[in-house]
């Protein structure tokens, strides 16, 4: 099994290295490279999804990616930014299905903004389909407003669309991770204003049709982002576009307490896929040990579960990560009264410990 391995910029690095020790434990054979993704590849390089990064993608059987971006870069054209670098790779690599779990941790239940009850065992998928719609539509740019009541100004604009392909793919997704959960799917988007949405929820509901046991609602995603705050719960399985599912995803996120504790994973129709945290790159905190890296190693057991077929090694690392939570080991972003406060290398250490079998009761306060 060949694993590329893209840690990026900021926090990338230090989480990525924890995610690859905890992945040595495993008694599995894997083969690893490292190639320079983001911002860390403009400067050695001078582009942020060099060649060389994006033929070890494509040729792995999965990419553990850590994150990109800095504010540094922001003065950047837009095709030398860091984030080039992962649109790049789901456009290349066909990435398309875009699981995010926002699933709230028992022992962290108080760490989210909402009452407790309310998040109390939250389990929710979001699918965001990844590689159409307003962030890769065409055409886009700036010109003269060729009418309306400022013709002849300055505008930028871009392009919402998706192909009936596209929805019908990323619905049957949604319907069939709904059959292994609870049965039931919401599909957002805002079929009240926009034509190509209100395509979306007309071919998701044909796809529908082949899933009679799965329960479907609708819902505008103005709306779905009130409910997720007020009746989160109410949720399963929720699929949407790339723009929606980007900003309800975040949404969901921050519910669980932290988004330094969620994986992701984004999938082509091979099933290959490529493997992340949730979260950014946090260049504010990084290289000073602070950053959660459990969110990276969860994304390493997503990984073990979709595209390397070794669920057993997965449930290696969740438990492993769920014995260190009980221990009472925290880092800064979800450390709370009564916890025990360690940074990004001693997290590795306990879930390390906890893959070998040491595992360990003594806590050392940071
Ligand atoms: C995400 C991020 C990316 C996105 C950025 C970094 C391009 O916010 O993965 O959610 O907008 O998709
Ligand atoms: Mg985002």
């Amino acid at each position: 099994m060949k694993i590329a391995i893209l840690p990026g910029d900021g926090i990338g690095t230090e989480i990525v290295a924890q995610a690859v020790r905890a992945m040595q434990c495993l008694d599995l054979r894997f083969e690893t490279e490292t190639a320079a993704v983001g911002g860390a590849a403009y400067e050695a390089h001078g582009h942020p999804l060099p060649e060389a990064t994006l033929k070890l993608a494509k040729e792995a059987d999965a990419v553990l990616f850590g994150a990109v971006g800095d504010w540094k870069y922001d003065k950047l054209e837009r095709a030398l930014r860091p984030e080039q670098a992962i649109l790049g790779l789901r456009k290349n690599l066909g990435l398309f299905a875009n699981f995010r779990p926002a699933i709230c941790y028992e022992q962290l239940t108080h760490a989210s903004s909402l009452k407790p009850e309310l998040v109390a065992g939250l389990d929710i998928l979001i699918i965001r389909e990844l590689t159409g719609d307003i962030y890769f539509g065409q055409p886009r740019g700036r010109r003269e407003a060729p009418d309306g009541p400022f013709k002849g100004a300055q505008e930028a604009f871009d392009t919402m669309r998706y192909t009936r392909p596209e929805i019908e793919r990323i619905a049957h997704v949604a319907f069939q991770a709904a059959r292994k959960r609870s049965k039931r799917v919401t599909s957002v988007d805002k079929a009240n204003v926009l034509e190509t949405f209100q395509f979306w929820r007309d071919v998701v509901t044909e796809v529908h049709a082949q899933y009679p046991d799965i329960e479907l609602d609708h819902m505008y995603v103005d709306n779905a982002a009130m409910q997720l705050v007020k009746a989160p719960k109410r949720f399963d399985v929720v699929v949407t576009g790339n723009m929606f599912g980007d900003i309800l995803s975040d949404e969901a996120a921050m519910l669980t307490g932290s988004i330094g504790m969620l994986p992701s994973a984004s999938l082509n129709e091979a099933g290959r896929g490529l493997y992340e945290p949730s979260h950014g790159s946090a260049p504010d905190i990084a290289g000073k040990d602070l950053a959660n890296p459990l969110a990276t190693m969860l994304s390493v057991a997503m990984m073990l579960r979709f595209s390397l077929n070794h669920p057993e090694a997965a449930d290696r690392i969740e438990s492993a990560v769920q014995h260190v939570l009980a221990s009472g080991l925290r880092t800064a972003d979800i450390w709370s009264e009564g916890t025990t406060k360690v940074g990004t290398r001693a997290m590795g250490d306990a879930v390390v410990a906890a893959l070998s079998g040491k595992t360990t009761k003594t806590i050392t306060k940071s």
